[in-house]
C-alpha cells in the first residue's frame, strides 16, 4: 500500500500517517521529521535544512528528493509506505513518479486532508512536539498525560520553532503556491481522495480506513 498524505501545514498529516502506519504495518516517512532529527543531531543536512525551515520556506528539492528515494528503496518499504510531507512541489512529485515508474510501480493513494486556513493557526499554536521521538500532541485536542512530558518517551514536549503565528502564515502561503497544485496532479493520476480534516481525529481516521479498506 503506497500512500501520500497531502494537506496544509497543521492539517493533521502526521497525526493520521502515524495511525495508518500502525494499522497497515508500513513505515511512516515524514521528511519534516527526518530534517528535524538531522537538526537535532547537528548533521550537515540538518544545518542546511534549518535555515529554510525556520523561515517557513521549503528545503530545496535537491536536498529532499534523493533522501526520500533512498528511504523508499529500503527493504522495510517493500510492502508499501506512507509519505508525510513529501512530495510538496511538482518537481518532487515528478521525481517520485519517475523513480517508481522505473521499477514498474506507482503510488496508489494521495489522501488530501482538507482543512481551511482559518483553523490552522489555532491548531499550530496548541501543538506540542517531542523532538526526541517525533510524537505530536495538542494542548486541547490531544494533551499529554503530564503537562510538557511526552507520553511515549518521557522527554520534554516543545512548541516547534516554525509554529510561531508569523511563520505559520508564511508556511501557509508557501503551501498555496507550491504544494496545492499537487492536488490537481494526483487528480489527473486518478488517485486523489479527499477527507474532511476539520472532524475530530478519530473520525478523520475512520474516513481514511473507509478509503483504504479494513
Ligand atoms: P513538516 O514537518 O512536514 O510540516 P508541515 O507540512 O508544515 O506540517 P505539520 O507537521 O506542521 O502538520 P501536520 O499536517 O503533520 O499536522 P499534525 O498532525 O502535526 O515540514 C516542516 C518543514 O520542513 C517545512 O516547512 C519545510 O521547510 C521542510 N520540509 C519538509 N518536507 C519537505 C519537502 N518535501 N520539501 C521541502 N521542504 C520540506 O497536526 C497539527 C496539530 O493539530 C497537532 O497539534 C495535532 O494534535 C492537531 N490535530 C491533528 N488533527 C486534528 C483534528 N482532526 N482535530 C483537532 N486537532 C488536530
Ligand atoms: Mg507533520
Ligand atoms: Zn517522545
Amino acid at each position: 500500500m503506497k500512500i501520500i498524505m497531502l494537506g496544509a501545514p497543521g492539517a493533521g498529516k502526521g497525526t493520521q500517517a502515524k495511525q495508518i502506519a500502525a494499522k497497515y504495518e508500513i513505515p511512516h516517512i515524514s521528511t519534516g521529521d527526518i530534517f528535524r532529527a538531522n537538526i537535532k543531531n547537528g548533521t550537515e543536512l540538518g544545518k542546511k535544512a534549518k535555515a529554510y525551515m525556520d523561515q517557513g520556506a521549503l528545503v530545496p528539492d535537491e536536498l529532499t528528493c534523493d533522501l526520500v528515494m533512498d528511504r523508499i528503496a529500503q527493504d522495510d518499504c517493500a510492502k508499501g509506505f506512507v509519505l508525510d510531507g513529501f512530495p510538496r512541489t511538482i518537481p518532487q512529485a515528478e521525481a517520485l513518479t519517475n523513480a517508481l515508474n522505473k521499477i514498474g510501480q506507482a503510488m496508489e493513494y494521495a489522501i488530501d486532508v482538507d482543512v481551511p486556513d482559518e483553523n490552522i493557526v489555532n491548531r499550530m499554536s496548541g501543538r506540542r512536539a517531542c523532538l526526541n521521538c517525533g510524537a505530536t500532541y495538542h494542548i486541547v485536542f490531544n494533551p499529554t498525560k503530564e503537562e510538557g512530558v511526552c507520553d511515549a518517551c518521557g522527554n520534554q514536549t516543545v512548541l516547534r520553532e516554525d509554529d510561531k503565528p508569523e511563520t505559520v502564515q508564511k508556511r501557509l502561503s508557501v503551501y498555496h503556491e507550491q504544494t496545492q497544485p499537487l492536488i490537481n496532479y494526483y487528480k489527473e493520476q486518478n488517485i486523489l481522495r479527499t477527507v474532511d480534516g476539520t472532524k475530530p481525529m478519530d473520525d478523520v481516521f475512520s474516513d481514511i480506513v473507509a478509503i483504504l479498506g479494513e
